[in-house]
């Protein structure tokens, strides 16, 4: 995996239309509210030309010449938010909750699943094969089917190590990224043992 910082970065023509888009959504003088959707655009863009979706520094500075903001403002929000990668992540990025209620669900499993399919020692750390980062992130909204696993853009619910293990281990093989969602089939969120509530229909409205 190649994890040298590029020396040159600049927008490609799709990125560019996102660009304009996102700038134009806010009034003028106000563009530096669009830093955020300029730095996926930027990591979207790198992953789609490296394979490897992440922010290097030179896009981070791209980022804040095009928004008329200081490169440290940039800076201060892309190590804020673990969404955004600053260094190269594996194929796959694991983002595991530790948060309480994923935690009391089982969390503590699927990270043990996730170092022993990756051979990942530890967060922040890629496997010797590229295929895995593993990072530990807040609550991510999703908690009503904890424990969550992130890998990419999806979420993967109601895990615990077996199948967080089984997961992984398809993706080793070369397989497609599953349907995200509850692994157990639990439709949106409702109750594992089903809808116990409205079953039947209200009075007809007049
Ligand atoms: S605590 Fe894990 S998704 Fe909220």
């Amino acid at each position: 995996m190649n994890t040298a910082e590029p020396t040159d970065f600049i927008f490609d023509e799709p990125a560019e239309a996102a660009v304009a888009k996102a700038i134009a959504r806010y009034p003028a003088g106000k563009q530096a509210s669009a830093v955020m959707a300029l730095l996926d655009i930027a990591q979207r863009q790198m992953g789609r030309r490296t394979g490897i979706a992440w922010v290097p520094r030179i896009a981070m500075d791209v980022v804040a010449k095009r928004l008329g903001m200081a490169p440290v403002r940039v800076y201060e929000v892309a190590t804020f938010y673990t969404m955004f990668n600053t260094k190269p992540v594996g194929k796959y990025h694991l983002q595991v909750c530790t948060t309480t209620p994923c935690w009391l669900r089982g969390s503590d499993d699927v990270v043990a699943a996730c170092k022993k399919a990756s051979g990942i020692k530890d967060f922040g750390h890629t496997s010797e094969d590229g295929m895995f980062t593993m990072t530990e992130v807040e609550c991510l909204g999703g908690c009503v089917n904890a424990p969550i696993l992130q890998i990419n853009d999806d979420y993967y619910e109601d895990l615990d190590g077996a199948k967080t293990e089984a997961l992984l281990e398809k993706l080793k093989a070369g397989e497609p990224l599953p349907p995200a969602g509850s692994v157990i089939g639990r439709r949106a969120s409702a109750p594992v043992t089903n809808q116990t509530t409205l079953l039947q229909d209200g009075p007809a409205a007049e």
